[in-house]
């Protein structure tokens, strides 16, 4: 485990007094017997802090779905009772486990369980009966903790928690929502308090389960173990309630989307409120309303790993200043946009249109109105959509507008306290969303949040990067360490987590070769071995470095042996690698220019290498150029990708490459020139690590190239990203070679061509460069360094994020935030920000910016009249 995770003993414990607290464990935490083990632990370490515990329980896993079950097969009888059968199996199992003698601890459940399946009720499944049944899982959970708990020594008692949660009646509920949905009363009756701790200091009780007030059994419904829970800590007013869940806690957007998510130490109510109900799936929204209301802290622990700090939600966290404290995105998102026919101004029009919505039993969620349109989203999770319901609701409006509906969709939400107050640092973010259809925005009434509504296709890619915008432009204020804890990866991530770059372990050899002046050095094993990793993917055909990324000539020399061909955009760059490989063959080398002018092109058709056109100009104009030649056509696949706007290089707004649907001029004027168009190509970016960007571009060529007959070859390019911040998870190479087999199984009849460059040489490369001067300028530390932006343009040109470190003090603690700045008369000379280097961080230090080995040397400039850097290369 990470040394980052806060020590539990110095965070902001819930003051133990002599009230209660409340423990809930879920499904998976009850259902073998280690985990019981440690409820009990758990249970026993609170009571050891003076106050009586209320441990609450969900079925054992399965459970209740198989109950749903039995419900779900009214109508077949013997399936119903066999479905019995298989829940009482599981459970004397279960108990055998558990070491129990099952009969005197569940025979009577048993028996209530074989009764209420053969029971006449069964056939049509009558609402009440199914609560009766649902209500047995936890029944039985309960019982079998409570017996377990007691073998152990654990002085427990077993208490029906139907007889202290009732069920809050309203005059219009359906049957449904009045036996299997129901709400719970917060406040105590007068009494309940003395009367609860009269039944023992060591409780065990049910989740999910209440009574109404003819003394019938209610079911919570969803999230319904935890709504228990947060009931009894309200009625108790505990000292606090704490979800023990599978989960470290809330993170800033979802761990499995965005690994470098970030536990959320500390959330206030409202927040909490807003982040469940917008897509984390950690809490179920209604448990928080309950605690909200008697101000019972409510604390999210993970039962795996209870040293882990969990998150704390409660009031005093509202006083921290504004930021967005997570990013959350929701699915199945349906919109309605009602488009006006004449009747707008209409008194009531909005009332009539909203009756229909209620006539369907559809909640509405998000609001856009203009003068001639109003679109409403539908949360899935709060109705029950599907076609039907859809046909029948626009049917019903057809007479007061035009209806359309627009899904599949997902709403992506940004949450935090003082959401208007944010937005100048969400140029970035904005920006993002930009560049796809947004079909709504909304900011809610209370300033807590920021949704935006796009096709669900594109959001759960968005998501990684607009987390990583929200944090380098201190919208999401990570350096709050009493509300941020340690990233996912930090905290669980450690068998997928990268080994250590090279360069940490030879910071003695790295040392004495930086210069005065900036200096790049390059790790030749790095780059062999990511050549390796390349040239395992059996289905590629064929791998060209783009040279554009590092022109070193080690490094082309080393990717030749290795069996890479190479990529060049320019002249320079083709007169360049002839010079640096000696032998290189013609037909090893593509040429790949964009908006070049024609003597390139002639000096690429004598060199003998393969010519690629992104535009019919090159064909019309200069066709003799082209005579007898093996051409490869340049496609746009439509849309972009990558890690910056600047290194998209597909869709309408990007210089390159044909539209996929204006080919008939290209082809034309090639067989006018008298060339064969035989490859087909495309680049749609750079930082790309969504394999499905790729197979999207495959598809897409081997369809058009089905179409012209005259092709062999299919060259997806490049694009594959890496990782640059120390917690990022490595490029799925895994993935990106399966998407490929998967391609080339399909359309076999095409060799296949790959033609990366970062992925190369990224890693291998790092800049050294000394301290100039640490200043402080009101209230902000600042390290300046020899290099700037002259000599590593990508921070200040696409916000780049490159790890920096200071090589003469490697073993010191991290220090104050510093921003790291360059000698360049431009306010965006900035390497980094906020990055902790050492205190002690003084001039002459040699600091090294790791990744830089691709687009670093060969993006320098010498603006200023400040010298190249020069470059090194380490052999072993
Ligand atoms: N093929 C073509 C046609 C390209 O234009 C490029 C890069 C590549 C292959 C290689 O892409 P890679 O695998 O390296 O992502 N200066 C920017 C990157 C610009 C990339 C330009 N084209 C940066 O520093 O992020």
């Amino acid at each position: 485990m990470s040394a980052s995770v806060t020590d539990p003993a110095t965070r902001p414990t819930p003051a133990p007094t002599a009230s209660w607290s409340v423990l809930k464990f879920g499904g998976t935490s009850v259902s073998k017997r280690s985990r019981w083990d440690n409820i009990g632990k758990l249970a026993a370490a609170r009571r050891a802090e003076g106050g009586p515990v209320l441990v609450v329980v969900s079925a054992v896993s399965g459970i209740t779905n198989a109950l749903q079950a039995i419900i779900d097969s009214a109508g077949d009888a013997a399936k119903q009772v066999e479905g019995a059968e298989a829940i009482v199996r599981r459970h004397v199992e279960f108990a055998g486990e558990l070491g129990l003698d099952v009969e005197p601890v569940l025979g009577a459940r048993f028996a209530e369980l074989r009764a209420l399946a053969a029971d006449p009720r069964a056939a049509t499944a009558e609402i009440p009966w199914q609560a009766e049944l649902l209500s047995l899982g936890e029944l039985m959970s309960s019982a079998l903790g409570a017996a377990y708990l007691r073998s152990q020594g654990h002085p427990i008692s077993w208490v029906d928690a139907r007889e202290h949660l009732r069920a809050i009646e309203l005059p219009h509920q359906s049957a449904w929502s009045r036996h299997l949905s129901v709400n719970c009363h917060t406040t105590p009756e007068p009494g309940f308090a003395e009367r609860f701790a009269q039944q023992g200091d060591l409780l065990i009780t049910q989740g999910f389960i209440a009574r109404d007030s003819a003394g019938r059994t209610a079911i919570l419904g969803r999230g319904g173990s935890d709504t228990s829970a947060a009931y009894f800590g309200a009625l108790l007013k505990a000292a606090r309630v704490e979800i023990w869940t599978d989960v470290p806690g809330m993170f800033s957007a979802n761990p499995r989307q965005v690994p470098q998510a970030r536990l959320l130490s500390r959330l206030d109510y409202e927040e909490a409120q807003e982040i469940a109900t917008t897509g984390a799936k950690v809490l179920h929204p209604r448990c928080i309303g309950p605690c909200r209301e008697r101000r019972v802290p409510l604390w999210v622990r993970d039962t795996e790993r209870p040293d882990f700090p969990g998150t704390l939600i409660d009031a005093v966290a509202a006083d921290a200043p504004p930021g967005v404290k997570a990013i959350s995105s929701r699915r199945g998102i349906v919109l309605v946009s009602m488009e006006s026919i004449g009747m707008w101004q209409q008194v009531g029009f909005l009332a009539d249109v909203f009756e229909r919505f209620r006539a369907h039993g559809l909640s509405v969620d998000l609001i856009g109105s203009a003068e001639s349109n109003v679109t409403v989203s539908l949360d899935p999770s709060e109705n029950l959509v599907n076609s039907n319901v859809l046909d029948a609701l626009c049917a019903d409006l057809e007479p007061f507008c035009r209806v359309k509906v627009i899904a599949p969709c997902a709403a992506i939400t940004l949450v935090g306290r003082g959401m208007r107050s944010l937005l100048h640092k969400l140029s970035d973010v904005l920006a993002e969303f930009g560049r796809e259809r947004v079909h709504l925005i909304s900011q809610s009434s209370n300033d807590l949040n920021l949704t935006f509504v796009v096709d669900e296709a594109v959001a759960e890619g968005m998501l990684p990067k607009l987390h990583g915008m929200l944090i380098a432009s201190t919208a999401m204020p990570v350096d709050e360490t009493a509300v941020f804890g340690p990233s996912w990866l930090e905290l669980c991530g450690n068998e997928a987590k990268r080994s250590a770059p090279w360069w940490r372990a030879r910071a003695d050899e790295l040392l004495p070769r930086a210069g005065d002046a900036p200096r790049y050095v390059y790790h030749l094993p790095t780059v062999r071995q990511r050549a390796r990793d390349l040239a395992a993917i059996a289905c590629v055909d064929r791998r060209y470095y783009a040279i554009k990324a590092n022109p070193h000539p080690a490094i082309l020399r080393l990717l030749v042996e290795e069996g890479f061909g190479l990529e060049c955009v320019s002249i320079g760059e083709l007169e360049h690698v002839f010079a640096a490989v000696p032998g290189l063959e013609p037909a090893r080398v593509l040429f790949t220019p964009s908006f070049a002018p024609r003597a390139e092109y002639a000096r690429a058709r004598a060199l003998g290498v393969r010519m690629t056109v992104d535009s019919a100009y090159p064909l019309i104009h200069w066709p003799e150029i082209f005579r007898g030649t093996a051409l490869v056509l340049r496609i746009d696949p439509g849309f972009g990708s990558g890690h910056h706007e600047k290194v998209r290089t597909g869709g309408k707004g990007a210089k390159f490459g044909l539209p996929a649907s204006g080919l008939a001029p290209v082809l034309d004027a090639a067989r006018a020139a008298g060339a064969r168009i035989t490859g087909l190509h495309a680049h749609i970016g750079s930082g790309v690590f969504d394999a499905g960007h790729w197979r999207t571009v495959y598809a897409q060529l081997a369809s058009i190239a089905d179409g012209i007959g005259s092709i062999d070859s299919i060259d997806v390019g490049g694009g594959l990203g890496v990782p640059y911040e120390p917690d990022a998870p490595d490029f799925d190479l895994a993935g990106y070679a399966a998407a490929l087999a998967e391609l080339k199984q399909a359309y076999p009849q095409y060799a296949l061509w790959i033609e990366p460059g970062r992925f190369l040489v990224a890693e291998a490369g790092v800049l050294l460069t000394r301290v100039t001067q640490v200043v402080e300028k009101s209230g902000v530390r600042r390290v300046g360094l020899a290099a700037g932006m002259n000599a590593l343009m990508r921070p200040a040109l696409y916000g780049a994020y490159h790890e920096i470190v200071n090589l003469s003090r490697l073993d010191a603690a991290p220090g104050a935030p510093a921003d790291v700045v360059g000698p360049i008369c431009e306010s965006s000379d900035v390497l980094g920000r906020r990055r902790r280097l050492p205190n002690a961080t003084a001039e002459d230090d040699v600091v090294l910016i790791a990744t830089a080995g691709a687009y670093g040397a060969v993006m320098a400039n010498t603006y200023n009249l400040r010298p190249l850097p020069s470059e090194d290369v380490l052999d072993d």
